[in-house]
């Protein structure tokens, strides 16, 4: 089975349900334009914000989304994707990030930090915002590193924003009394929800338009099981509907019915 083949079949443009969207192209969920919404609020105020959600519920994506409606000019994202930075941690990467050679030891890392921000915003006159995605991932010291940089931070004239984002864990994690000091920080707390039915139906019709087929491709009962089987969170749903598209192709049939989205949840979930 070639892709090719397969989007000449349904007469697609290119692949749909490809992970590649450009902001502009994103389904404004509800879930999505509030989280965005939020955090966009909160980067205006300056502050500590979580994002929470499971695996696949678009908070990469909406973070992205936040970031590219920011004004270039008046803003500088620090991106780190992995919380496995290396050695040096989070603190040098955000140094690095804006032009600094980190000093040595972890005590003199945290106020250089926090001026390296300081003077991004002064000399500059530009918000950063450091994004740190998986953090349900961050060792108990890393955590510890964003609780002195908030500190830090918060205590200078200069708001800078840190935006924490990773699975719910990441919450039950802050909510531990160890975690005090940084959890009265927080002044904005984000949880990305799936979908509802009526959502899901309408991520599926957005993600076809994108790619030439703006009528229904999915009968009304196949919606339905992909809707339960993903609980209608973004990236199950990619899954499942390219495996449905993948299975009423091989039986030559040009709508994706139940029985091809059942197909698709063995090909997925395996059940
Ligand atoms: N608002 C959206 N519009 C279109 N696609 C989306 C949207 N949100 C998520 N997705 C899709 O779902 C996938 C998973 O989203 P992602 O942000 O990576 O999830 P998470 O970071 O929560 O694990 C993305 O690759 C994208 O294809
Ligand atoms: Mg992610």
């Amino acid at each position: 089975m070639s892709i090719d083949r397969l989007c000449a079949y349904y007469g697609f443009s290119k692949m749909p349900f490809r992970k590649d969207l450009a902001p502009s192209a994103l389904f404004r969920s509800t879930a999505h334009a509030e989280a965005v919404a939020r955090l966009t609020w909160c980067i205006g105020e300056g502050g500590l914000a979580v994002v929470t959600g499971e695996v696949g519920s678009g908070k990469t994506v909406a973070l992205r989304a936040t970031a590219a409606g920011l004004e270039p000019s008046r803003h500088q994202v620090v991106y780190c994707p992995n919380p496995v930075i290396g050695g040096r941690g989070i603190l040098a990467a955000i140094v690095t990030a804006l032009g600094g050679v980190p000093r040595f030891h972890r005590s003199a890392l945290v106020p250089q930090a926090a001026e390296a921000l300081g003077a991004a915003e002064a000399e500059r006159g530009r918000r950063v915002v450091v994004a740190i995605d998986e953090a349900h991932l961050l060792a108990d010291d890393q955590l510890e590193d964003v609780r002195m940089l908030t500190s830090a931070e918060l205590d200078s004239k200069s708001p800078a924003v840190l935006v924490l984002i990773g699975q719910p864990v990441l919450r039950r994690r802050l909510a531990q009394t160890t975690m005090a000091a940084l959890d009265q920080r927080v002044s904005l707390r984000v949880q990305l929800e799936g979908m509802d039915p009526q959502e899901t139906k309408g991520y599926l019709r957005h993600h076809l338009e994108l790619c030439g087929r703006s009528d229904p491709l999915f009968s009304d009962d196949a919606i339905d099981v992909v809707h339960r089987a993903s609980r209608g969170l973004p990236r199950a749903l990619n899954n499942l509907a390219v495996q449905g598209l993948v299975a009423a192709f091989m039986k030559d049939q040009a709508i994706v019915d139940e029985r091809a989205a059942k197909t698709a949840v063995v090909e997925v979930a395996g059940e």
